[in-house]
């Protein structure tokens, strides 16, 4: 089908989160026509779901330069350091900038900002907000300037593709719209600057701590319009999801790292401290670490949870710091001020993503990336925690600046044929479960060249079978949103898999069970991945 209806504007933001709607306020602030589109509502990614918070060298006697360290150390030999100085350097400020824009931060009675701790810091640098909810104020605070700045929004819009001009630039995207009114069905926002800021990709797995939109579209299609993707193999698990159940699906509540920060104890079912003496930071330990810990623990037990042991906190802590974590383990009828939480590992976070150099520029011109879909070589193989809401400010931020001071002559207004949407060997809706468990299965927390291999294998199938109905009979699974998120997971968990079986070392948060040591010689370099946007 062609496209039937179309705006234009100087820039099309795809994604609403932290980084999406940071990237529009500054385009706007710029001068620029800025048009967001955003696959559900506009809070209903992952931003407002972060509990920990947001990490900055704010704190008296921190500097750049140790959280630096603390990120290079995390990242186990793969960051891009000049990324991370930009990512330490430019923070503080970026945080200022998002507080004067009306997100509210916890303040100490002096005023100044209460900062927290989480995995692999060795100072007190994450400042939250209401307590545990600090990506819900500043989802709040950035979608209330983003409609008092009057910015476009197109909310219920699946982006599908990227459009380019004859020369290859840049060009605008196609999307699925649903109840939108003059803008419903299939359309397109004509733009010469795509800021891709879609999220991450939990969903490939079973149990995540993702919200139910996190299906890689933005990574998938970045790959169709043949831009350049990284590090894919680099899946963060965290380490302590509320345990509901080995075969519990979908979103599964958060634990924030805060409250191991605070002086919560990881423990087994004996009650034994189990971090100590695996790290300099036991508990606290950067995320891969704690996950391995974890996971380590439950398969020497036979148990398939361990437990987050917090009641020394008391009632008044409970309640006034972590608020959110309290009332969702509650409401599975678990009370951490009297007994320990069940936890175990969940997918969490995408540490690779669409390659981009330092100003948010990805290898197709005019197309842009910055936030979780991004991979900007801040996180290398182990994202430092609280890391993410910082990358989304500044990155994004450097996008405007970037599209505004170079973006001119691309926004010569260019009168663009309606092109045809090419048929793409669509995935059911039901597809999406069975990815999740193919992935779980071969390519979690604990992968092999065996169970790898199994996965492609399954994976390759369920691409053989649409494509082959394609192809024979013309015949595709009806398009929608569930079709095609389907079909971005299967994208995605693809490459993620070729990635994971190339990588046959243990390094950050990729596990090989059949290679355990950590290669230098060989591995301490990035998979970088292109298809042929030919191939579908
Ligand atoms: C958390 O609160 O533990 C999550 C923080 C993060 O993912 O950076």
């Amino acid at each position: 089908p062609a496209p039937g209806w179309s705006i234009s504007a100087d820039v099309v933001v795809v994604g609403s989160g932290v980084a999406g709607l940071t990237a529009a306020l500054r385009c706007e602030a710029a001068g620029l026509t800025t048009v967001v589109v955003t696959k559900a509502r506009l809070d209903d990614g992952s931003t407002r779901w972060a509990q920990g918070g947001i990490a900055a060298a704010l704190g008296e006697g921190d500097t750049p330069e140790q959280h630096l360290d603390d990120t290079l150390v995390a990242g186990a030999g793969l960051c891009d350091e000049e990324a991370v100085r930009i990512l330490v350097t430019e923070g503080p400020d970026a945080v200022r900038r998002l507080i004067e824009t009306g997100a509210q931060f916890d303040e100490s009675s002096e005023g100044s900002l209460e900062l927290t701790r989480e995995g692999g810091h060795h100072r007190r640098r994450i400042a939250h907000a209401g307590g545990d909810a600090t990506g819900a104020e500043i989802s709040r605070a950035l979608v209330e300037a983003v409609r008092a700045r009057g910015v476009r929004t197109v909310e219920n819009a699946l982006v599908l593709d990227l459009l380019t001009d004859a020369e290859g630039r840049t060009a605008g995207v196609t999307l699925h719209v649903m109840g939108e009114g003059q803008h419903d069905g299939v359309g397109a926002v004509h733009a010469p600057a795509v800021v891709l800021a879609t999220g991450g990709m939990g969903q490939v797995f079973s149990a995540t701590t993702n919200p139910s939109v996190s299906t890689g579209d933005g990574v998938a299609l970045a790959l169709r319009a043949g831009a350049e993707v990284s590090d894919l193999e680099f899946v963060q698990f965290h380490p302590t999801v509320l345990f509901l159940g080995s075969d519990a699906e979908g979103q599964q509540p958060l634990v924030s790292e805060a409250v191991r920060g605070e002086g919560a104890h990881l423990v087994d079912a004996d009650g034994v401290r189990f971090m100590q003496g695996q790290h300099e930071l036991a508990e606290l330990a950067p995320r891969d670490i704690v996950a391995k810990g974890i996971t380590r623990r439950m398969q020497e037990q036979d148990a398939e949870h361990m437990f987050l042991d917090a009641r020394h906190f008391g009632a008044d802590m409970w309640e006034h710091r972590f608020p959110t974590i309290l009332a969702a383990c509650r409401a599975h009828g678990i009370d951490p001020v009297t007994e320990p939480i069940p936890v175990a590992p969940a997918a969490h976070y995408a540490s690779g993503g669409v390659r981009t150099d330092s100003r948010g520029r990805t290898t197709v011109p005019g197309l842009y990336a910055c936030g979780e879909v991004a991979c900007t070589g801040v996180h290398g193989a182990n994202r430092l925690a609280s890391n993410s809401l910082l990358e989304g400010l500044v990155y994004a931020e450097r996008i405007a600046a970037d599209i505004a001071a170079n973006g001119l002559d691309a926004r010569v207004p260019q009168p663009l044929p309606h092109p045809e949407i090419p048929e793409h060997p669509l995935q059911t809706p039901e597809a999406r479960f069975t990815i999740q468990r193919i992935m779980t299965t071969g390519a979690g927390v604990l992968r092999s060249a065996e169970s790898l291999a199994k996965a492609a294998d399954q994976l390759q199938q369920l691409h053989t079978d649409a494509r082959d109905a394609l192809a024979e009979n013309g015949k595709t699974a009806e398009a929608g949103v569930d079709t095609w998120e389907a079909t971005n997971l299967l994208c995605v968990a693809r490459v993620l898999v070729t990635a994971a079986r190339m990588r046959e070392e243990t390094r950050g948060c990729h596990w090989r069970e059949d290679r355990p040591e950590r290669d230098d010689t060989t591995w301490r370099r990035h998979i970088v991945v292109r298809l042929n946007p030919d191939r579908t």
